[in-house]
């Protein structure tokens, strides 16, 4: 009905809310100086518009809350953990599903049971915490994003994909033996929130198969890939985006998921394979780690939720109206100056801090001055993707090899926050990019040696 108006609208209203902080600039400066300049240290009662993550950030629904009323808190076989696991099962295809509390503990069971010291996981791009549980089972991380990524002002439809060359390059090459694993990440979070296509999903699991190694999904965004394999790819306008999303579980042998994202849920994950021995390892591991193998560290309760959650995230107008309003944001944001990483994916916007801010060196980390400058002018609170978490810097925190790109991730909330809350984002960095000199580079105080983006204390540069 809705689908000939140019409105979206997305498929539900607003029956229960939580008021939002409104701070003076002097209050939001003292906050900042405060926080050492990083937003990770802020407090949330001192942020309008929090942007730093979609991961279990979201809105739960009427029948979520009334299903986690339902939750049964058994230590084992619980009720709530059957449901789970049917609609898990249903979803994905696999036979074999263990919960997990968040995507991070699937990482560290599946590559600690199948990944041998030296041997090399591939991916079109690895999440960080990904890459730091491959790095923990002794293994080493290969990111080989198709080229056309690289080039962040095209509009080519799936720039989340791997490239097919070199992926079948390295499996074929003196390396080949070392492949313990190829992971596709859907959506590529790392790279701008693009899509994999279907076609690209395919090709990965036949080279897989040929040189018999594994093929798993990194599936956080599961529903927003299938949303957009809907709309770009040739053949898929008429399946339902879970329709799509079973297909691409279909075609890899397991899957890793953080269920913070696309579970609709404030916690959880799960694992799923199709492998009865591997999944034997990986159950005795969690149980031993997370929890007996029917909660996995969540309780009835976040089953239940995640269990409803999984039916909603797949609605087809709940996923156009959030497509929408990214797509939308990303409008008003490239109108009033500042370039984002295109086409606008589903669950955040990256925005070109580089170029808006030529008179920053990467060494004065202009990503970090303008995620900055977002939350000194409008309170709104978003991170770098850039030279102060993926550069290289000395023990005297010099920069010594900068980013590809100086990023800053603006991450959507799920069915949080209203166009008028994008608003008020894109007029803020409407007023930056008026006279974008005006912003100041940062120098690192201190820095952790470790994850430094989290911990890191900063100041302006004079
Ligand atoms: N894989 C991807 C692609 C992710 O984006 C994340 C988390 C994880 C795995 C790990 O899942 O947080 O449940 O342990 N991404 C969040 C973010 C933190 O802000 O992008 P987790």
């Amino acid at each position: 009905m809705t689908d000939e108006m140019s409105t979206v609208l997305p498929p539900y209203r607003i029956k229960v809310v939580e008021p939002i902080p409104f701070l003076t600039a002097d209050e939001r400066r003292a906050a900042y100086a405060a926080a050492g300049h990083n937003p990770f240290n802020l407090r949330a009662d001192q942020i309008t518009v929090d942007l730093l993550s979609d991961s279990g950030t979201g809105a739960t629904s009427a029948e979520q809350e009334a299903a986690a009323a339902r939750g049964d808190e058994s230590y084992a076989g619980a009720r709530s953990w059957f449901r789970f696991r049917d609609e898990v099962r249903d979803l994905t295809g696999y036979p074999h599903v263990l919960p997990v509390h968040q995507g991070r503990a699937a990482e560290r069971i599946v590559f600690s049971a199948l990944l041998r010291p030296g041997q090399i996981c591939v991916s079109n791009t690895h999440f960080d915490t990904t890459h730091a549980n491959v790095e923990l089972a002794g293994a080493h991380t290969l990111d080989l994003p198709c080229p056309q990524a690289r080039d962040l002002d095209s509009d080519e439809p799936f720039k989340g994909d791997i490239d097919l060359g070199a992926l079948a390059d390295v499996l074929a090459g003196p390396d080949g033996d070392r492949v313990g694993l190829v992971l596709m990440t859907i959506t590529n979070n790392g790279l701008g929130a693009q899509p994999v296509s279907m076609a690209n999903l395919e090709a990965v699991a036949a080279l897989c198969r040929r040189h018999r190694v594994p093929f798993l999904l990194d599936a956080a965004r599961f529903a927003e890939n299938a949303w957009l394999v809907r709309e770009r790819e040739a053949g898929y306008s008429d399946w339902t985006p879970r329709q799509i999303a079973t297909r691409a579980f279909q075609l890899a042998d397991g899957c890793l998921v953080s269920l913070k994202k696309d579970g609709l849920a404030p916690v959880g994950g799960f694992i799923g394979l199709r492998n009865a021995e591997l999944y034997a390892v990986c159950e005795a591991n969690l149980i031993a780690t997370e929890g007996f193998s029917t909660y996995g560290g969540l309780a009835g309760q976040d089953l239940e939720r995640i269990a409803q959650g999984l039916r909603e995230v797949v609605d087809v107008h709940y996923l156009r109206s959030r497509a929408a309003s990214t797509a939308r944001l990303a409008t008003l944001i490239n109108e009033a100056g500042v370039d984002t990483v295109r086409p606008a994916g589903v669950h955040a916007l990256y925005l070109n801090a580089g170029r808006l801010l030529p008179h920053l060196e990467p060494a004065q980390f202009p990503g970090h001055s303008l995620a900055s400058e977002l939350y000194l002018r409008g309170g709104i609170r978003c991170a770098e993707l850039g030279s102060l978490y993926l550069g290289a810097v000395d023990d005297e925190h010099r920069l010594l090899q900068p980013a590809p790109f100086e990023l800053v991730r603006l991450a959507i909330p799920r069915r949080v926050y209203t166009d008028a809350h994008l608003d008020y984002v894109a007029e803020t960095l409407g007023r930056i990019a008026k006279d974008p000199e005006r912003v100041r580079g940062y120098r690192i105080v201190s820095a952790p040696a470790l994850l430094r983006h989290f911990k890191v204390r900063l100041e302006p540069i004079a």
